[in-house]
C-alpha cells in the first residue's frame, strides 16, 4: 500500500519533499522531521490550509443548494482551544459550545456573541447563567431546562439582549453510525418528542421568550443521508402544527451535524459534503413548499467533517516486536492521545514520514505505550519495514483526539500546532509533568 492510496487522507498542503538524507512528509509547507525534532513526540499538527478549504466546501455548497440563506456552526466540541475558536470566528463561522467550560475558551478567545451557540442535555445552573451572558442561541433540551430558562430571563437584565432560544427536537430515527454515537432514536436522552415540543412553545409564548429556531441531531459520523429525509418531514409536520395552533414558525432551523469522514484508505474517496448539504437543502426545501412554510435560514452543524481531515498525529516508532503471528510497531502515544479505537472501534491510517513511497513489508499492528491490550491504533496495517526511532504520521487526527484526550498512565497531553504557509505556531503547549498534580494536595497531616 503505497503512500499515494493514502494521500487523499492527509491534509491538502501534504506534499513529499527533500529532507537531509531521504524524501519526507511536509505539510503547510513544514517538514515534519523538523517538527519533531523541534517540539517533541506526540505531536498534533492543524493545517490552516486544509480547514479553509473544508469551511469553503460548506460555505459553496449551502450557496448553492439553499435558496434562503444558511450558516456553519462549528460543533467545539470535536476539539476546542483558543486558536481554532479565533480562527472560526474569523471566517464567520458560528461556535457551539457544550456548557461553561467551553463558554470560558470561546468567551477568552473573543468570539462575537452573537456567533455563539449552547448545547447540553443536563445543562446546570452554571451552565445557564454562562450561556445567557455569552451566547447568542441556545438551544433548549428539555422543559425542565426551559422552566429555569424562563426565571433566568425574568431576572435578565435588558442588555445583554436575552439569548435566542431553539427547542431540540427528537425525531425518533437516529443515522447509520455507531451505537455510542447515535442520538435520533426514539429513547434517546437528547431532545424532546412532538408533545413536549407543543408544550414548550406554548411555555415560550406565555413568558415571551425569543423562541426562534428548531434543532435536531441524529448522531455522528455517517455516510447515508437518507434518514435526515423522514427527521425533516416529521420536524416540518410538527412546525405546521406550531404555526397553525400558535401562530408560530422559526425562523432558523439546524439538522445538527454528523456528516463523516474517510480515515482509511478503504473509506475513500473522501465523503462529499455538497452530497449531504444539497441533500438537506432538497428536503427542507421540497418540505417547507408542500406544507405552505416559510424557508428558516439552515444552519449546518459539523463538527468531524470540519477538522478531522486538517489534523495529523505525530508518533515515534520506540520499538519493533515480532509475536507469534503480528509485527508490533510500539509507538510513545495511544490511547491516551486517540482513545477512538478502543472506544468505537475506529479503524485508521498511517504512514512513515520519511520515505514514504518505500514498498510494503506486510502488516503491522500499531500500539501505544499505555497498560492495556486494547491500546492498539491500528490494526493489521500494510506499512514498509520500520526501526526503532522512525515517525509515523497518523492522518484524520483533528476531531474528537485532543478533545477526549486523558492522563492515563502520567501521560501528558501532546503539544498542537497550527502550520500556515511554512511557519509552525504553537496553539496548545505539551503538558508538563507538574500539570499532573496541578490540582493535586498532599495527604492531610491530621
Ligand atoms: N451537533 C450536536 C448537537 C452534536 O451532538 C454533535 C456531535 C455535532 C453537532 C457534531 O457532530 P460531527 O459533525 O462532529 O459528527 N466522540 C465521537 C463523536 C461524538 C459526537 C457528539 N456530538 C467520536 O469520536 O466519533
Amino acid at each position: 500500500m503505497s503512500f499515494q492510496a493514502r494521500r487523499a487522507l492527509f491534509p491538502v498542503s501534504t506534499e513529499i519533499v527533500d529532507g537531509h538524507d531521504h524524501p519526507g512528509l511536509a505539510i503547510g509547507g513544514c517538514a515534519l522531521t523538523a517538527l519533531a525534532a523541534e517540539y517533541g513526540t506526540p505531536l498534533y499538527l492543524y493545517d490552516q490550509a486544509t480547514l479553509a478549504a473544508a469551511v469553503d466546501a460548506y460555505r459553496r455548497a449551502l450557496a448553492e443548494a439553499y435558496p434562503a440563506g444558511g450558516e456553519i456552526t462549528y460543533a467545539g466540541k470535536a476539539g476546542l482551544n483558543l486558536a481554532l475558536a479565533q480562527w472560526m470566528d474569523r471566517q464567520g463561522v458560528w461556535l457551539d459550545c457544550t456548557g461553561a467550560g467551553e463558554l470560558y475558551v470561546a468567551q477568552v478567545a473573543g468570539v462575537d456573541r452573537s456567533r455563539v451557540l449552547v448545547h447540553g442535555v443536563a445543562k446546570t445552573a452554571a451552565d445557564l447563567q454562562a450561556a445567557v451572558r455569552q451566547a447568542g442561541t441556545i438551544v433548549v433540551d428539555n422543559l425542565d431546562e426551559l422552566r429555569r430558562l424562563v426565571d433566568l430571563a425574568a431576572a435578565a437584565p435588558s442588555d445583554p439582549p436575552f439569548p435566542d432560544l431553539w427547542l431540540r427536537i427528537l425525531p425518533g430515527l437516529a443515522v447509520d453510525t455507531h451505537a455510542f454515537r447515535q442520538t435520533g432514536q426514539e429513547d434517546s436522552k437528547f431532545g424532546m418528542d412532538a408533545a413536549t415540543a407543543r408544550q414548550a412553545v406554548a411555555l415560550c409564548l406565555r413568558h415571551a421568550l425569543p423562541l426562534t429556531g428548531v434543532h435536531f441531531h441524529q448522531g455522528s459520523h455517517f455516510h447515508d443521508p437518507t434518514p435526515i429525509g423522514p427527521a425533516i418531514e416529521m420536524v416540518l409536520d410538527l412546525v405546521a402544527a406550531l404555526r397553525d395552533e400558535f401562530d408560530w414558525t422559526p425562523a432558523h432551523l439546524s439538522p445538527g451535524g454528523g456528516w463523516g469522514v474517510a480515515y482509511h484508505e478503504d473509506d475513500l474517496p473522501q465523503p462529499a459534503v455538497e452530497a449531504y448539504v444539497g441533500f438537506v437543502a432538497e428536503a427542507l426545501t421540497a418540505g417547507c413548499e408542500q406544507r405552505g412554510l416559510p424557508l428558516p435560514v439552515l444552519h449546518v452543524e459539523p463538527g468531524r467533517s470540519l477538522v478531522a481531515r486538517a489534523g495529523v498525529a505525530l508518533y515515534r516508532v520506540r520499538a519493533v516486536k515480532r509475536t507469534a503471528t503480528r509485527r508490533w510497531l510500539l509507538l510513545d502515544g495511544g490511547m491516551a492521545d486517540n482513545i477512538r479505537p478502543a472506544l468505537y472501534g475506529a479503524r485508521y491510517s498511517a504512514s512513515p514520514v520519511t520515505d514514504p513511497l518505500r514498498p510494503d513489508a506486510g502488516p503491522a499492528w500499531l500500539a501505544g505505550p499505555y497498560c492495556e491490550s486494547g491500546d492498539i491504533l491500528a490494526k493489521d496495517l500494510p506499512m514498509p519495514a520500520m526501526e526503532t526511532d522512525e515517525l509515523i504520521a497518523v492522518p484524520v487526527s483533528g476531531a474528537y483526539q485532543i478533545a477526549m484526550s486523558s492522563n492515563y498512565n502520567g501521560a501528558r497531553k501532546p503539544a498542537v500546532l497550527w502550520l500556515k504557509a511554512g511557519r509552525a505556531h504553537v496553539i496548545q503547549r505539551r503538558q508538563a509533568v507538574a500539570d499532573l498534580i496541578a490540582r493535586d494536595e498532599p495527604l492531610p497531616s491530621d
